[in-house]
C-alpha cells in the first residue's frame, strides 16, 4: 500500500494522493492576464496523475509582478481568463487546482529568464519596487523604495482582494508564496530587513508582514478552501533564516488559520547558492513537521517514485511537490503509480492507456 497515494485532507479539501505540482511561472501572461499558453500547458499538468496542481506565482498587483509577462489577479480581465482556464482545466483532467499569491518586492521589474533574468533596464519599461528597506537583491538590481505604512496596508488589501477573486474562480487551495526573495521573505529576513519600526528587528517584528496578511486572506477565505503558505526553510546563510526561524513562523501560520506550509528554501540574495543533493529540503520540513504538527509539503530535487515514497512513508513530510520533473514528464504520477502498484483517476479518455489493460505486469514494472 503506498503513502504517496494514499489520500490528504488539508483543512476540508481532500487530495487524492500526496503528488502536488509546484508552482511553475510561465512569463507568458499578457498585463496578468493568462492566455492560450497557460490554457495548454495547466491543461497538460490536469493529467499528471498529481492530486493537486497550484497554478505560478499570480501576482496581487501589477507593480508585484516579476516581470512583464508573470500572471497577476489584480482586474477582472484577470479573473476572466483564468476562470475559463481553470474550468477547461477541471474538464479535462483529475487535478485540484491551487493558485499562488504573490507580491515580488524588490524582485520585481525584472527581464523573463530567457531575456536575461536581471532588472529590466531604461528602455524595457521598468518600474519602481519596493522593499523592506532600500537593499538591492543584488549589485545591478533596483533599490527598492522602503515600504511606508500604507504600502503595507496596500499589499495586505491586495493580497486579500486576489485571494477573493481567487475564491470566485473556484479553486481548492490559495497559497500565499512566503519565499524566494519575494516581498513577505524579504520582510521576515534580516539579510533583507533593517527596519527599526514594528515590521524589523526581532523575528517577532520581521514575521508581522506575512502574518497579518495570512489572517486577512485567511478571513475571507473559506474553510472549504485550503489555505497555505509556501515559505523559504533555510537562507543557507549565516546571517539568514534558519531552520529553527522556520518552525516558529510555520507555528505562528498555523496559529492564524494555515491549513498547510510548503518548504522550499534560498532566494534571498542573487549569491544565494542552494544545496544540489536530492531531496535538500526534506530534513528543514521534517523538522517543521515534527515540531508544529502543520500538514507539511516538501519541495526540492525529488525525482523518483521511491524517493517521493519513502518521504512520505518515512514521515519526513505529508506531501511532495515537483517543479521541473513534472515539465519533463508531465504523466509522472501515472508513472509513479504504475511503479509503486497505485491507482491513478484517469478521464475516461484516456482510460484504455492504464497499463494493466494493455501492459503485462512484468513489463509495467520494468
Ligand atoms: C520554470 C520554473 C518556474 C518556477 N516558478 C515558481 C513560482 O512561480 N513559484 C514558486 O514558488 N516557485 C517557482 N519555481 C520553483 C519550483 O516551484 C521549485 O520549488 C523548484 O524548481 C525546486 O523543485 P524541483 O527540483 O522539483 O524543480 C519555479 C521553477 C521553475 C523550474
Amino acid at each position: 500500500m503506498s503513502s504517496l497515494f494514499a489520500p490528504i485532507k488539508l483543512g476540508q479539501v481532500e487530495l487524492s494522493n500526496r503528488i502536488v505540482v509546484s508552482p511553475m511561472c510561465q512569463y507568458s501572461a499578457d498585463d496578468g492576464t493568462a492566455t492560450d499558453w497557460h490554457l495548454g500547458h495547466l491543461g497538460m499538468l490536469a493529467n499528471s496523475g498529481a492530486g493537486l496542481v497550484i497554478v505560478e506565482a499570480t501576482h496581487v498587483t501589477r507593480q508585484g509582478r516579476i516581470t512583464h509577462g508573470c500572471m497577476g489577479l489584480y482586474s477582472d480581465d484577470n479573473e476572466a481568463a483564468l476562470a475559463r482556464i481553470i474550468a477547461h482545466c477541471r474538464r479535462a483532467g483529475t487535478a485540484k487546482w491551487g493558485i499562488q499569491l504573490a507580491h515580488a518586492g524588490r524582485k520585481a521589474s525584472s527581464q523573463r529568464p530567457w531575456e536575461g533574468g536581471g532588472a529590466l533596464q531604461d528602455g524595457q519599461d521598468p518600474w519602481e519596487t519596493i522593499g523592506p528597506s532600500p537593499v538591492p537583491f543584488g549589485p545591478n538590481w533596483h533599490i527598492p523604495r522602503v515600504a511606508t505604512a500604507d504600502d503595507i496596508a496596500r499589499v495586505r488589501e491586495a493580497f486579500v482582494n486576489s485571494a477573493r477573486r481567487a475564491v470566485r474562480i473556484g479553486f481548492d487551495a490559495i497559497e500565499l508564496h512566503y519565499a524566494h526573495g519575494y516581498l513577505a521573505h524579504s520582510f521576515l529576513s534580516p539579510v533583507s530587513n533593517h527596519r527599526t519600526d514594528q515590521y524589523g528587528g526581532s523575528l517577532e517584528n520581521r514575521m508581522r508582514f506575512g502574518l497579518e496578511i495570512a489572517k486577512a486572506v485567511r478571513a475571507v477565505v473559506p474553510k472549504s478552501v485550503a489555505l497555505g503558505a509556501r515559505i523559504t526553510g533555510n537562507d543557507w546563510r549565516d546571517d539568514g533564516l534558519s531552520t529553527h526561524d522556520a518552525v516558529t513562523y510555520s507555528m505562528a501560520l498555523k496559529a492564524v488559520g494555515l491549513d498547510y506550509i510548503d518548504i522550499s528554501s534560498g532566494g534571498i540574495t542573487a549569491d544565494t547558492r542552494n544545496p544540489t543533493g536530492p531531496g535538500y529540503n526534506v530534513p528543514i520540513a521534517e523538522q517543521v513537521k515534527r515540531e508544529t504538527g502543520v500538514a507539511t509539503r516538501v519541495v526540492g530535487l525529488i525525482t523518483t517514485p521511491a524517493q517521493a515514497e519513502s518521504i512520505v512513508s518515512e514521515g519526513k513530510a505529508d506531501m511532495v511537490a515537483l517543479a521541473r520533473g513534472m515539465l519533463d514528464d508531465p504523466r509522472w504520477g501515472w508513472h509513479a503509480a504504475v511503479v509503486l502498484g497505485a491507482e491513478v483517476a484517469r478521464v475516461p479518455q484516456y482510460l484504455r492507456a492504464a497499463p494493466k489493460l494493455w501492459a503485462p505486469a512484468a513489463q509495467r514494472r520494468a
